[in-house]
């Protein structure tokens, strides 16, 4: 952490002393705002907040926002909306921060709209939050800490994680994929890698403290160390998303190791023969097909094409035994015809993908997608979305029976959400698995369990060992 910004922490928690301050941080997004908000919170709490239970006990909320589609900004402002009451009645330090702040005019329409929010901040400023604070609290000023270049990547932010025995380390920032109906590239800037090193010295933190899973985080992970920029003086023989698999799974301690997002088009033999040899990694790969059109992927610049998608996962499937795919698809993407929303079906169809994250097309101000005239009026796109939903839960059905009678070795995560005498876990394949304690078992073991019945979007099973 910088050493100024670690001055002005020093000065919010002296005057913040013994007065049980809490915080609240809501997070929108992806995984990367959590891991990003992961470490708001990391600086709160060494600036003496503690985390507040429940929304209306926080001294400070903080929003840490995404703007990839368009209902994540009717959340934001339904929320702004009821916490202007607080506000009037306790006095709050209201910060909003994360990607829809990188947003043209956004802070001036918060500004303008809400004007009791006390702080904007955008992706690359969140290192500044003590010196916001202080600002708000101590000098009762408005701040605006917004900058429109690529930030440095910052080392040694506090970070106060969500889970005590999986956690999400982010290997690079950025996109440059410029994908276009995407607004991430815009907000997050260009692609940045974090030092090999640095990544691993926090694994192995992690390692020690009894961390066991490891998520591995970037918006092009399978680009990491592979963009302009990149300084090779400070790799350390470790050149390539491929070698820093490798890396991360010789570490002791970690047992299991995913990662998000990576790119179908930089999918390169290298990372495929890593996934192979290391058993660590989750049998889950991500592959996000957006369309199974060609015509619609060129015009999505996804750079590569239906049969190219479906040879990747076909290679997968014989270099890596058992593997299972995960996928994102956008529906009614600007000017696609029933014929090459078909296509998409057809690429679920053959690809028995384990997970699909359906996602409606949402256009985003500023992108080459939204400026096309042949926008898809939205009763057709809901249909597309409800036919691709249709056949996906056949698929999951049918994707569960390979399940049955199977071993699978699991992480405890927690108790069932609608059973707290039971526990749940995932399979490396990401499916929840429920199963009752046997011997005192707890939150952190690995066990090992067979699965009995398959219920949609959980399976049964019984601990074995
Ligand atoms: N970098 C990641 C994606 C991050 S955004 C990747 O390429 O996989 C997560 C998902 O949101 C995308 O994969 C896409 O399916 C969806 N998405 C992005 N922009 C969208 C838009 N304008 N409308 C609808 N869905 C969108
Ligand atoms: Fe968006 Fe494409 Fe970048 Fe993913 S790869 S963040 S979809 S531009
Ligand atoms: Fe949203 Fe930003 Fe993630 S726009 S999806 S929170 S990178």
């Amino acid at each position: 952490m910088q050493s100024e910004q670690l001055d002005f922490l020093l000065k919010v928690k002296n005057k913040i002393g013994d007065k049980e301050k809490q915080y609240f941080i809501l997070t929108m997004g992806c995984q990367l705002n959590e891991n990003d908000s992961e470490k708001l919170a990391g600086m709160l709490c060494d600036m003496g907040y503690t985390k507040a239970l429940e929304l209306s006990n926080a001294d400070i909320i903080v929003f840490n926002t995404c703007c990839v589609r368009e209902n994540a900004e009717e959340r934001l402002f339904g929320k702004l909306g009821e916490i202007k009451n607080l506000k009037e009645k306790k006095d709050i330090i209201i910060a909003i921060g994360g990607c829809m702040m990188q947003e043209k005019e956004m802070a001036a329409k918060i500004k303008k709209s809400y004007p009791y929010v006390d702080i904007v901040f955008g992706t690359h400023t969140l290192q500044n939050l003590p010196e916001n604070v202080y600002k708000a609290l101590i000098e009762h000023e408005k701040v605006k800490d917004i900058i429109d270049i690529d930030g440095e990547i910052y080392e040694g932010i506090p970070i106060k994680r969500n889970d005590d025995f999986k956690a999400s380390v982010t290997i690079m920032y950025g996109c440059n994929n410029f994908c276009s109906y995407c607004i991430v590239p815009y907000v997050r800037g260009r692609e940045r890698s974090r030092n090999p090193k640095d990544i691993l010295n926090e694994i192995r933190g992690l390692a020690k403290e009894g961390y066991k899973e490891i998520t591995l985080l970037g918006q092009n992970v399978n680009s990491y160390m592979a963009h302009p920029g990149v300084d090779l003086e400070m790799a350390g023989g470790i050149d390539s998303f491929a070698k820093l698999l490798d890396a991360v799974c010789k570490i002791d301690g970690i047992e299991i190791v995913r990662f998000i997002s990576p790119h179908p088009k930089n999918f390169t033999d290298d990372v495929i023969d890593a996934i192979a040899r290391n058993e660590k990694i989750a049998r889950i790969v991500h592959l996000p097909l957006q369309s199974g059109n060609s015509k619609v992927l060129k015009e999505m610049n996804r750079n590569y094409t239906k049969e190219q998608f479906i040879e990747l996962a076909e290679k997968m499937k014989k270099k890596i035994p058992n593997v299972v795919f995960s996928t994102d698809i956008i529906v009614g993407f600007p000017g696609e015809t029933e014929e090459e929303f078909e296509d998409t079906l057809d690429v679920v169809r053959r690809i028995n993908f384990e997970q699909i994250f359906m996602f409606i097309y949402s256009a985003r101000e500023g992108t080459p997608a939204a400026a096309r005239e042949d926008q898809i009026p939205e009763e057709i796109k809901h249909k597309r979305f409800d036919r691709l939903k249709e056949l996906y839960e056949l698929k999951v059905n049918d994707n569960n029976q390979k399940y049955l009678h199977t071993k699978q070795k699991i992480l405890i995560e927690g108790f069932s959400k609608n059973n707290s005498q039971m526990l749940t876990g995932r399979t490396d394949t990401n499916k929840v698995v429920v199963f009752e304690p046997k011997d005192n078992e707890k939150i952190g073991d690995m066990v090992m369990v067979e699965i009995e019945e398959e219920h949609k979007w959980y399976l049964k099973a019984k601990i074995v060992n």
